[in-house]
């Protein structure tokens, strides 16, 4: 009797365990068949394919409802404090996950995104008119804790693996790899044809900063590996470019000069921050002793 009991026990418990989303960590499973929706209530209930990369707008969209949920510690030291980059917002996505080119943040305030949810207007107010542009090329500046000697030709195949079997990029994506061995940089070219629709570069480049930073979407929490030339690289910070079939509209003189449309730039390591927010505070003690 009692291991009947077990039993079920041990087929319940595998069954909902197999219930979950491969590409998502935070998404909310059940049933049988086991259906897979994202944890906010976009109007309807959001449907996923975990068989593939959730789209970058629905992870912003459950991010956000994420942060929210949660009073955290950090951020901003003061009000006029600034970050280079806009931060997440809480995108408007279509039915199949797209962000929609004009974006609002639920505020009056309204500004233009690229098809990787990236800003390139300056902001305006509600009646801001958009149109969709596609991010066509994305490159990687990925900064390495320190190795000796890697070897570029190496390099080259293990980020072409690892971004193939990890986020399932093509191959033949991947145009061009660098490496500043100084400054333990790789830089990673990601380029799509101008006109391709079927793919979005997006889509893996959230996934691979949120593995930097050492918060994995995938469920089963895998952290990425980087092995080359018999070494295991690990990273401490990634910048993100975004170029786009049609340069930006910023009014902004330094930003609309520049030869490559670049856009943003994201996530400092958690320890410049840090320095940052001290820095900051020491400054505001001594202001305060001052006064
Ligand atoms: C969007 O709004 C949230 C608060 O609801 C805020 O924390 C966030 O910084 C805003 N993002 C942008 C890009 O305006
Ligand atoms: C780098 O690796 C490639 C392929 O394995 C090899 O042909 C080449 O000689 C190596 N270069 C150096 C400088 O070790
Ligand atoms: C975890 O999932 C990722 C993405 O699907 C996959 O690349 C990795 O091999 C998996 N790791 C393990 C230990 O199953
Ligand atoms: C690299 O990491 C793997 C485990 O992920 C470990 O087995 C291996 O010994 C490491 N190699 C080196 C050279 O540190």
């Amino acid at each position: 009797m009692k291991s009947v009991v077990l039993l079920l026990v041990v087929f319940a418990v595998e069954a909902s365990a197999q219930c979950t989303c491969v590409n998502l960590l935070w998404a909310k499973c059940e049933g049988t068949p086991c259906k897979c929706y994202l944890p906010v209530q976009t109007p309807n209930r959001q449907l996923l394919d975990c068989t593939k990369l959730i789209p970058k707008c629905f992870l912003m969209k459950a991010e956000m409802a994420h942060i929210q949920g949660k009073r955290r510690l950090g951020g901003k030291p003061v009000e006029t404090a600034i970050v280079d980059n806009d931060g997440i917002y809480d995108p408007d996505c279509t039915s199949t996950g797209q962000f929609r080119p004009k974006q609002c943040n639920n505020t009056e305030e309204c500004w233009c995104v690229n098809s990787a949810g990236v800003r390139r207007s300056d902001k305006g107010s509600k009646d801001i008119q958009c149109e969709e542009v596609e991010t066509y090329w994305i490159r990687l500046d990925l900064k390495h804790t320190t190795a000796s000697h890697l070897n570029l030709t190496k390099i080259k195949t293990t980020i072409e693996n690892v971004l193939q079997e990890r986020y399932k990029l093509g191959k033949n994506l991947v145009k061009e790899v660098k490496y500043d061995e100084q400054a333990n940089l790789m830089v990673v070219d990601i380029k799509k044809d101008i006109g391709d629709r079927t793919q979005d570069l997006s889509h893996m480049a959230y996934y691979l900063m949120k593995d930097v930073k050492g918060t994995t979407l995938f469920s089963n929490g895998s952290k990425l590996k980087f092995t080359t030339d018999g070494q295991n690289v690990s990273f401490e910070d990634i910048i993100i470019y975004y170029v786009d079939e049609k340069p930006p509209t910023f009014t902004m003189k330094s930003l609309t000069g520049g030869v490559i449309a670049v856009i943003v730039v994201v996530l400092l390591a958690v320890v410049c921050g840090l320095l940052v927010v001290y820095f900051v505070r020491k400054r505001e003690r001594a202001m305060n002793k001052g006064q």
